[in-house]
């Protein structure tokens, strides 16, 4: 196949993208992602910030926008995020324990049902995991406030609120066996034991020289695999160019496509002009939209065998 979404569906996957709402007015960005990708993600426009900045007032202008934009072009969505301690607005934080319980669960019932049954994956809960060697989970005011039963509370809340979306927990340095990921390993498995509704679990994927691919990045996919869950790279960006960035970006592929409960990759935006590294060239097309060498070793490896 000649386009990455087109080939990774040969294999039964998706090829996604990240998508800002203010950059589908430039044809260039438009041409690329409509010919290119087969799923988008909002790159924020479905934050909490962005979708209920003030108590119970929900504003779902441009997050509709990136969801009528792909539904036209046949491209499936992936909600991100509901539950994250970044780009939260302050008023939730300042909520007493009651208050945030009730504010966790009306914020997901409300914003699923808005896109009730035309959101593939949500990532219910995003990095809610400490870096390093803890395990521990990351401080927040839905940690700080609820305990660890916020996370399955959250999943609770969003199977109710859709039940054709599945559900994913998100995170970042977890793409590797580490200590981090092996907390959300653990987490998952408890889940699945206890019948708490977790579907997919969403490995972010930014790499770089001080955070490479690791060694072991396709047994670790596999290993939450056999938990029973599927796996997606869901925000896949890796720093460098040429043959090197060719070269990390198939094994990354590679790896997905070696695990059959790995449903898709999505990178993490469509140029490395508008890339959130702003001074990298992460991603598979440069700021004019060309195509890199990590484009073409990607589009290789997915029509590949
Ligand atoms: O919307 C405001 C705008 O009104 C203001 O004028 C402008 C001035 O700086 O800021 C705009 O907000 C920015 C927002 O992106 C929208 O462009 C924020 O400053 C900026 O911090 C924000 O960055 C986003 C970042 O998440 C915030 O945490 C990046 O675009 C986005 O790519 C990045 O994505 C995260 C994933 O959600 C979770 N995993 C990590 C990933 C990379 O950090």
């Amino acid at each position: 196949a000649s386009s990455l979404g087109a080939a990774a569906s040969a294999k039964g996957r998706y090829f996604g993208t990240a998508v800002a709402n203010n950059h589908l007015g430039e044809t260039d960005y438009a041409a690329t992602l409509n010919a290119e990708f087969n799923s988008v993600t909002p790159e924020n426009e479905m934050k909490w910030d962005a979708v209920e900045p003030n108590r119970g007032s929900f504003s779902y202008t441009n997050a509709d926008k990136i969801v009528t934009h792909a539904k036209s072009h046949n491209m499936q969505v992936r909600g991100h995020t509901l539950v994250w301690h970044s780009q939260l607005p302050g008023w939730v934080g300042s909520l007493g324990a009651d208050e945030l319980r009730t504010a966790m669960n009306n914020h997901i019932t409300s914003v699923m049902t808005h896109y009730k049954g035309q959101i593939a994956a949500w990532d219910v809960v995003n990095e809610a995991f400490q870096d390093g060697s803890s395990g521990a989970r990351r401080s927040s005011p839905f940690q700080d406030k609820l305990g660890n039963g916020f996370i399955e509370e959250a999943f609770r809340t969003a199977r109710a609120a859709d039940p054709a979306a599945k559900l994913c927990y998100n995170d970042y340095n977890t793409d590797g066996v580490n200590a981090k990921s092996t907390a959300v390993y653990n987490m998952v498995k408890d889940f699945k034991t206890r019948g708490v509704p977790i579907d997919c679990v969403g490995f972010q994927g930014h790499f770089n020289p001080n955070s490479p691919v690791p060694s072991d990045f396709q047994a670790n996919l596999q290993r939450f695999a056999d938990l029973g869950v599927d796996v997606q790279l869901t925000e896949l960006d890796i720093e460098g160019s040429g043959t090197a960035q060719a070269n990390n970006y198939a094994t990354v592929v590679r790896g997905c496509l070696a695990v059959t409960r790995c449903t898709g990759i999505t990178v993490w935006g469509v140029t490395d002009k508008y890339s959130w590294r702003s001074s990298g060239t992460p991603l598979l097309f440069d700021g004019s939209y060309q195509k890199k060498p990590a484009y073409t070793s990607v589009l290789d490896v997915l029509n590949g065998g």
